[in-house]
């Protein structure tokens, strides 16, 4: 048991670390979808959606990051490898045959959409387990999910 986590129970650390880990390998799965659609994307609108994209990677990434390092806090292994992505991730297979704005766009916001809804239920599952700052920290991802989702669905108004 680590030091560093005196006064959660092991309920709430096992159900903290499980949560994370299954954020961050979706997470994972999300972030190379973004990137697949940041370096195919064409049309008349490319200079825009290619850098939100990217941008959107970004703070997706900062996220998965505390994700993982709060899985050390808690004592437990981050789970965050190529073969543990492609067994583990609940995302749909991001197609490779698009190119349009609109379509990746859409591809993007529905990922981004089960995303939102994953970490809504990760901050109310450690919630009721006890630690509350992991899901302070997940409901700082959700945001900004939420944010970002506004930003990219604003396209295919
Ligand atoms: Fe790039």
């Amino acid at each position: 048991m680590a030091v560093n986590v005196k006064g959660l129970t092991d309920n709430a650390r096992k159900t903290a670390i499980s949560e994370l880990n299954a954020r961050l390998v979706d997470g994972l799965a999300l972030s190379m979808a973004i990137k697949q659609a940041h370096w195919n994307v064409k049309g008349i609108n490319f200079i825009a959606v290619h850098e939100l994209l990217d941008t959107v990677n970004a703070n997706l990434q900062g996220h998965l990051d505390t994700m993982a390092e709060r899985v050390q806090v808690l004592d437990g292994v981050a789970e965050g490898t190529a073969e543990i992505v492609a067994k583990s991730s609940t995302l749909k297979p991001y197609p490779t045959n698009l190119t349009k704005s609109a379509d990746h766009i859409r591809e993007i916001c529905a990922r981004m959409r089960e995303h939102g809804a994953n970490l809504r239920a990760a901050i109310d599952a450690t919630d009721e387990a006890g630690d509350a700052n992991t899901a302070d920290l997940f409901t700082a991802a959700s945001r900004t999910a939420d944010k970002d989702l506004w930003f990219l669905e604003s396209h295919l108004e």
